[in-house]
């Protein structure tokens, strides 16, 4: 019994309509459709079946009583087969309309099927009324998962930002330019993937981080705007928003400032999510990242809330706690003022204090209700009447309200009052549904890191100081060695550099560059990135600086992640078509996979772990 159809029946699919499109203008009207059977209900000589194209889902109906024959036929029909059907569309009875359809007023009356092609039982349920899959089924079942409406409309939403942000860049006057994927180091601050090359034995490809050094040649190559959706891969390890390769969208311009740049992402995201989502951005705000961090403790603060931090360096010594008293002088103290928080319970108290050791590396965290009866806390008889009534004062708490102190090295008591902030503020329901758009400015250049006591980068090495302290740098590099009143003024140096936040997330980020050879050398050399190794990793980019380099800047979007925002998604694998696990693997093709051994010697690799 043949029941899928053959070539030779192939129906005529130039005449067919999209589900979603078909309504009372057709009433009487012959039509075909296609799709998967989506839900069906057989009601005794009667058989009603939801089609369901990408455009959404129409009524056919199967009537004994029309056509005895095709009713059998189409008897054996089961979900997620796929069908062709031609019928005539007719009014649905007025207590048969489906409001919640856009279709539904209609239906198809079918004379004609065909079954193209017959599908097993899905083993996902596919109808946003049935409760979702475990994640790693709905991977491994990708196709599937893909099917369903929130997935359908994540994919649609994607095309639509990107041909928005297409459109934009195009009137702005940049070009799309490709760089290329087998690469050259380009360093972001992620562990390479590396591609062996097979022509020339023991040499390795990177994948980009970024296009960062390609985009800057164009700019010495005079395309002075260019952008590309780039599709980057970093390894490193993954969260919800991050993925080990992910989309961009790059763009770099010469001639230009700051603000230059700001201005035309600013205006590029914001058209975007109007045209994609209908999302209206206001104007962001601008904040320096001195004032993010003190008073959100956080780069990439949530300003949806207040509850800011609350400096007590001085206030310390007020106090008679040792804890308090050390910890600002020799690093940071600071609270953060709950309103509300004195309903939280001891064991919630515990809690928090455990996950902010465990995660954050805090070494305790001190806390002081506020009571009818004044402060209630382990810790009042530290706290002399005098220095109650300052930190009262300080932090505008108001009874019902909970202190929570943070008394260590600046990094940490930032780390742990800004992730206590944002818990709290969801679990005291203080987070708005709204988007609030926000640049930062005003980075360092550089930071210190505590694991190899040595100066970094907070962005990428080709960010430009701000002028003001060019000649800072350009003197500093010169010195064989740093002390330590030079390193805290190095530390002090602004760059030129703005990351675009949303709701608490970076998705964007970008600089001014360094168009300057001898400064571009004189940055390696504080990173301690010597000559040699500047030359052999990035001489191509110090080679481009010696030929006429415009100033220029930049900026990229992680695509990903505005979308995660905008569709308001847990994770930005929702927002992918074929993301990765947590693990770095893909569940549905099976990669990462071993290799034959021909495949590595033709490499010139020698495996080293021995497989089953
Ligand atoms: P940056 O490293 O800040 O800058 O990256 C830009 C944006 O890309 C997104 N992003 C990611 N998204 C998903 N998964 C990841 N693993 C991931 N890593 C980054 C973020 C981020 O804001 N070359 C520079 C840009 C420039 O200076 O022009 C760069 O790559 O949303
Ligand atoms: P202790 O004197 O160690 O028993 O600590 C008294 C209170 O101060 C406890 O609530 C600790 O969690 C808290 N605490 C200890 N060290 C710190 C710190 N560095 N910052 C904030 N609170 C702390």
């Amino acid at each position: 019994m043949n029941q899928v159809v053959t070539q030779a029946a192939i129906p005529d699919f130039t005449k067919r309509r999209e589900c979603n499109s078909v309504g009372e203008a057709d009433n009487n009207q012959i039509i075909t459709v296609c799709g998967w059977v989506y839900r069906y209900r057989d009601q005794g000589g009667v058989l009603f079946i939801d089609l369901r194209d990408r455009s959404g889902v129409v009524q056919v109906v199967f009537d004994l009583a029309f056509d005895a024959e095709l009713l059998k036929k189409a008897d054996i029909l089961r979900s997620e087969d796929v069908i062709c059907v031609t019928g005539k569309v007719r009014l649905r009875d007025k207590n048969a309309i489906n409001p919640k359809l856009k279709t539904g007023t209609v239906e198809i009356l079918a004379n004609n099927l065909y079954l193209l092609s017959k599908a097993k039982p899905s083993p996902i349920p596919l109808d946003e009324l049935d409760a979702e899959a475990s994640e790693e089924l709905r991977l491994e079942y990708r196709f599937l998962d893909l099917r369903r409406k929130k997935m359908q409309e994540a994919l649609r939403a994607r095309h639509e930002f990107l041909r928005s942000v297409r459109g934009y860049l195009d009137k702005e006057g940049f070009w799309e330019v490709e760089t290329p994927i087998l690469n050259k180091s380009t360093p972001e601050g992620a562990r390479d993937f590396l591609v062996p090359s097979r022509l020339n034995a023991g040499e390795f490809y990177a994948l980009p981080q970024s296009p960062q050094i390609f985009k800057q040649l164009l700019m010495v190559a005079g395309a002075e705007r260019y952008y590309q959706i780039a599709r980057c891969f970093r390894d490193e390890d993954l969260r919800r928003d991050r993925q080990p390769e992910f989309t961009q969208i790059d763009i770099e311009m010469s001639f230009v400032d700051k603000k230059m740049v700001m201005h035309v992402s600013q205006e590029m995201i914001r058209e975007a999510f109007k045209n994609a989502f209908g999302i209206t951005l206001e104007d962001p705000q601008e904040m320096a990242y001195h004032d993010a961090m003190e008073l959100y403790g956080n780069d990439k603060p949530d300003t949806r809330f207040g509850m800011t931090l609350t400096e007590l360096g001085e206030w310390a010594s007020s106090t008679e706690f040792k804890v308090f008293r050390s910890a600002a002088e020799t690093g940071r103290l600071k609270a953060l003022c709950v309103p509300g928080g004195a309903a939280l319970s001891r064991k919630e108290i515990d809690d928090l204090t455990e996950w902010v050791k465990q995660d954050y590396k805090a070494k305790g965290l001190a806390w002081v209700k506020l009571s009818e009866n004044g402060l209630d806390s382990l810790i009042t008889k530290f706290l002399p009447d005098a220095a109650q009534k300052e930190l009262i004062k300080l932090t505008g708490a108001k009874v019902g309200d909970i202190i929570f102190f943070a008394g260590d090295r600046a990094d940490i008591v930032f780390a742990t009052l800004s992730a206590l902030r944002l818990r709290l503020g969801e679990r005291f329901k203080m987070i708005p549904d709204i988007y609030k758009p926000l640049w930062v400015v005003d980075f360092p250049l550089f930071d210190w890191d505590y694991d190899t006591n040595s100066i970094i980068s907070v962005h990428h090495p080709f960010t430009a100081p701000v002028p003001e302290d060019a000649t800072l740098v350009l003197s500093s590099a010169q010195e064989e060695a740093l002390d330590k009143e030079a390193q805290k003024a190095l530390l002090k140096v602004r760059s030129n550099a703005y990351d675009f936040v949303l709701n608490g997330v970076e998705i964007g980020g970008g600089s001014i560059r360094i168009h300057d050879a001898s400064m571009q050398q004189a940055i390696f050399r504080l990173l301690r990135i010597s000559d040699e190794e500047a030359k052999n990793r990035f001489g191509f980019l110090l080679k481009g600086l010696e030929f006429g380099a415009p100033p220029h800047g930049g900026l990229a979007f992680g695509v990903d992640r505005a979308l995660m925002l905008a569709l308001k998604r847990a994770s930005i694998r929702d927002v992918i078509a074929f993301p990765k696990t947590q693990k770095g693997t893909c569940l549905m093709s099976g990669a990462p996979s071993t290799v034959d051994i021909k495949q590595l010697r033709e490499l010139s690799l020698k495996p080293t772990i021995q497989h089953a």
